[in-house]
């Protein structure tokens, strides 16, 4: 049987990862698992529940919920990618708003969310033949991960980037709003207590400053042909 790969993805916001990632698992006609968007959908959930107010978050709400959110990822054929979908409904759209990227990363800083999540992400796992992207993959999830990748780019090149997307959508964008959001979430992913972005020991740096997509593909396609064939090669 072909051997399959698990390939951890792990790095600052906005460096590019899912692109990267989707590209990998589509040239490998693997499976893409976006782990930020688990994490969205769970604060989908509790913004919906009301868990979430001006008052505060209700972690007991959320603690005791936990059992009721399923998340899975379905595969949308005309757009060629999978899509998120939390108790079946398709919330992919969603749970990119601004309203929930406000309160993702106090939700994804419950421990018990965390370890759901982490669950979750094992069992969709357990077949290989998958690219995850977040923050704690190649460190948490999936430590023994047959491939991991840290990617990073400069704050300036990560905030541009960032700018134009916005902008090619039509959303109303101010640079130093988007370069000052960028420097948080840097800071409040490196130093949060439970599964802070690290990069693992094993893991190999991808700087993507200066790099397109293609340039990236050249440079991880001997890495992967080395995982699949390197054994028997050699
Ligand atoms: O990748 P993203 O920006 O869509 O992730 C949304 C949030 O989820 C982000 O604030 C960090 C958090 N996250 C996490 O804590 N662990 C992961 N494996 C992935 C994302």
């Amino acid at each position: 049987m072909k051997k399959k790969l698990i390939i951890a993805i792990d790095g600052y916001s906005s460096c590019g990862k899912s692109t990267f990632a989707k590209a990998i698992a589509k040239e490998l006609n693997y499976i893409y698992i976006d782990s930020g968007a688990m994490y969205r959908a769970v604060t989908l959930y509790c913004l919906r529940k009301g868990f979430i107010t001006k008052n505060g978050i209700d972690t007991e709400g959320i603690k005791n919920s936990l059992k009721d959110i399923h998340i899975t990822f379905v595969y949308n054929p005309d757009k060629g990618e999978y899509e998120t979908w939390l108790n079946s409904e398709n919330v992919e759209n969603e749970i990119r708003s601004i309203e929930v990227s406000n309160f993702v990363s106090r939700i994804s800083q419950i421990p018990e969310v965390r370890t759901r999540m982490v669950e979750l992400q094992r069992q969709i796992g357990v077949f290989k033949g998958i690219v995850m992207d977040g923050r704690d993959i190649g460190t948490v999830v999936f430590p023994d991960a047959d491939i991991k990748i840290f990617m990073t780019a400069s704050v300036d090149t990560r905030a541009q980037r960032r700018f134009d997307e916005l902008q090619a959508k039509g959303q109303p964008v101010d640079y130093r709003e988007i370069k000052k959001n960028i420097i948080e979430r840097d800071v409040a992913d490196e130093n949060r207590e439970i599964s802070p972005l690290r990069k693992a020991k094993d893991a190999i740096i991808l700087d993507n400053t200066n790099m397109t997509v293609e340039e990236q593909m050249e440079w991880i396609r001997g890495i992967i042909q080395e995982k699949l064939h390197g054994d028997r090669d050699r």
